[in-house]
């Protein structure tokens, strides 16, 4: 569920099988998307919403992957200059979390989403969640 109320002037959503490929593709298809929408390609909304998509897709292929189900990437341009991300995955089970260690192999994803991000947040659904990411579009 979302208690979203703001209505979006133009907005993507789409099922992707929930493999490293599928998360690749969730990127191209931002990508692709933002352009439509009249982000150029090397900009830095263009640039940054990837970076976005890549991470969140990545953990909802990997850590949030449940065998069979797909996930899901919606891209919503909102009024007033946003731009909210949200990638949902059926694993409604985990909590995400920091990984403190620095040097850490792992953890790096969701500290860059913290940087690229306004705001970002995870809401529960009846299946699953949905992590969400916004960015102002200027
Ligand atoms: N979609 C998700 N579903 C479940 N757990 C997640 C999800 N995204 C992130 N996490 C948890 O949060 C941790 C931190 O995520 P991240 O910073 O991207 O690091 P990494 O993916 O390198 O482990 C992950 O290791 C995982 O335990
Ligand atoms: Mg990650």
């Amino acid at each position: 569920m979302n208690a979203e109320i703001i209505t979006p002037t133009a907005e993507l959503a789409q099922r992707i099988g929930a493999t490293p490929r599928g998360a690749r593709e969730a990127r191209h298809l931002t990508l692709r998307q933002l352009a439509l929408w009249g982000f150029p390609q090397e900009g830095e909304v263009s640039l940054a919403a990837q970076q976005l998509v890549a991470e969140l897709a990545a953990n909802a292929v990997t850590h949030g992957r449940v065998s069979g189900r797909a996930f899901e990437l919606r891209l919503l341009l909102l009024p007033e200059g946003t731009l909210r991300i949200e990638v949902s995955d059926a694993r409604g089970d985990r909590e995400l979390r920091y990984v403190s260690e620095p040097e850490g192999e792992s953890g790096r994803g969701l500290i860059l989403v913290t940087l690229l991000a306004r705001a970002w947040g995870v809401a529960r659904r009846d299946v699953g969640k949905t992590v969400w990411a916004e960015i102002g579009t200027g």
